[in-house]
């Protein structure tokens, strides 16, 4: 059953990087990690890059994931971009609902589940995005929060073992703080989404689907995230934006 976990660290450049920087770190980043095998790679640059990178990715196991979309194909929406846009740049991956996109962009469990749905349809895989604020934890609404997030994010949504989904777990007081949380804290996280995945779609998703941790993971502390029980990976922001530092943690 666990065969549908191979690792997966993935690396969420947010708003870094012109497109002649992206291409110079994937060609570094290409060779770094020419010896991985049991373990899968995804960097999320901004869209600007994307076509650009996925020609030096070509043939490598690295994936190629955006960090948005939107649900329609095409039509009158200024600023955003399709699933068809996103495939026909290379990419295998999408991260939805991120916490700054709801922080800042006001995006909503209804609006991650319709762009969910749109790249689920389409055959990419989505990275669904997850976590409680620093106020929420303190007031102990970490589990209904996540329920919330899980239920209203997937709802509808039609999945089995087939149909990879990932889930990211990103305390979001963790994002950005070096405050990276506690093995106890992720384990107890890890073990409830996939409890509440079971609940809602069956053991064999939850036995299949990946989740990720994301919030100041380093070179130093990932091993020992890596090795809790229901993690499968990390999702990983400021320090993905340097190959080397990206590639000690893809050899984590
Ligand atoms: P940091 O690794 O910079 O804390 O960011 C985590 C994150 O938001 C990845 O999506």
């Amino acid at each position: 059953m666990t065969d549908y976990r191979t690792p997966l660290i993935a690396g969420n450049w947010k708003m870094f990087k012109t497109g002649a920087e992206a291409v110079q770190y994937a060609k570094a980043l290409k060779k770094q990690v020419a010896d991985v095998e049991n373990t899968d790679i995804m960097i999320a640059p901004p869209f600007t890059a994307l076509s650009a990178v996925s020609e030096i990715l070509r043939d490598t196991r690295i994936g190629l994931g955006a960090q948005n979309i939107f649900w329609e194909k095409e039509g009158a929406f200024t600023g955003e971009i399709s699933a068809p846009m996103l495939i026909s740049a290379g990419c295998q991956y999408v991260i939805i609902g991120h916490s700054e996109r709801r922080q800042y962009f006001g995006e909503t469990d209804e609006t991650v589940n319709r762009r969910l749905k749109a790249a689920a349809n389409a055959g990419l895989i989505p990275i669904l995005c997850v976590g409680e604020t620093e106020t929420q934890r303190e007031a102990k609404k970490t589990f209904s929060v996540l329920d919330k997030q899980i239920k209203d994010g997937l709802n509808g949504l039609i999945l089995d073992e087939h149909h990879p989904l990932v889930i990211a777990y990103e305390p979001v007081w963790a994002i950005g703080t070096g405050k990276t949380a506690s093995p106890d804290q992720v384990q107890e996280v890890h073990a409830y989404i996939r409890k509440q995945i079971a609940k809602n779609f069956g053991n064999m998703l939850a036995n299949a689907i990946r989740v990720l941790y994301g919030g100041s993971v380093k070179p130093d502390n990932v091993s020992g995230l890596m090795a809790l029980p229901d993690v499968d990976g990390a999702l990983v922001g400021g320090a993905s934006l340097q190959p080397e530092t990206f590639s000690q943690i893809i050899h984590f």
